[in-house]
């Protein structure tokens, strides 16, 4: 079996476990893999780089299948120690996938794809370069899909609010990779 075959079936088997677990949490991780691939060819990716570009955003979020659903689709704003437990996704998911020995960018990904530019990120508030390339493209995908999409917690946005916001917040963001996503969203 070949690499990118491998790829293929990781992913599909861990979209299958979290599907049952939340659809919702599914269709973001879909969502991320469809627009990764956009956005990996609109930078020049390599067809390598965007089929592990694609899944990791098809997985980032797979250290939420252990977080209790009662804090993860919570509607009310979480305490400090509940969002300390939501924080620990990000670990969660990478150590999940360690035994699996894929390629480090994917796994650099799920680690650290809440990471912000400034570094106020977690898990390990890194800043600027230091932060993996695929985990700062993430970052600003994943916030633009979460912004407009309907959330137990939150009410999606229109495209241009949610970019707007992200221009205000664009100490999260890698300013080159953010400047790249407004022209793709736009073409
Ligand atoms: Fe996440």
């Amino acid at each position: 079996m070949g690499a990118l075959d491998m790829i293929d079936r990781i992913a599909n088997f861990i979209a299958g476990l979290v599907e049952g677990r939340d659809p919702d949490l599914a269709g973001h991780h879909q969502r991320l893999g469809s627009s990764a691939e956009r956005f990996g060819l609109h930078l020049g990716c390599t067809s390598e780089e965007v089929s592990l570009l694609c899944l990791g955003a098809e997985i980032h979020d797979l250290g939420k299948l252990s977080i209790s659903d009662h804090i993860l689709n919570k509607p009310a704003r979480l305490t400090a120690s509940e969002f300390s437990l939501i924080k620990q996704h990000a670990d969660i998911g990478a150590d999940l996938l360690s035994p699996l020995d894929l390629d480090p960018r994917v796994n650099d990904l799920v680690r650290f794809h809440h990471e912000n530019y400034d570094g106020t990120g977690y898990p390990q508030g890194l800043k600027g370069d230091e932060i993996p390339f695929f985990a700062r493209l993430a970052r600003i995908l994943d916030s633009f899909d979460a912004m407009i999409m309907n959330r137990p917690y939150h009410k999606g946005v229109s495209t241009e609010r949610a970019l707007r916001r992200m221009e205000q917040d664009s100490h999260c963001y890698d300013p080159n990779l953010l400047h790249q996503f407004f022209q793709s969203v736009k073409a």
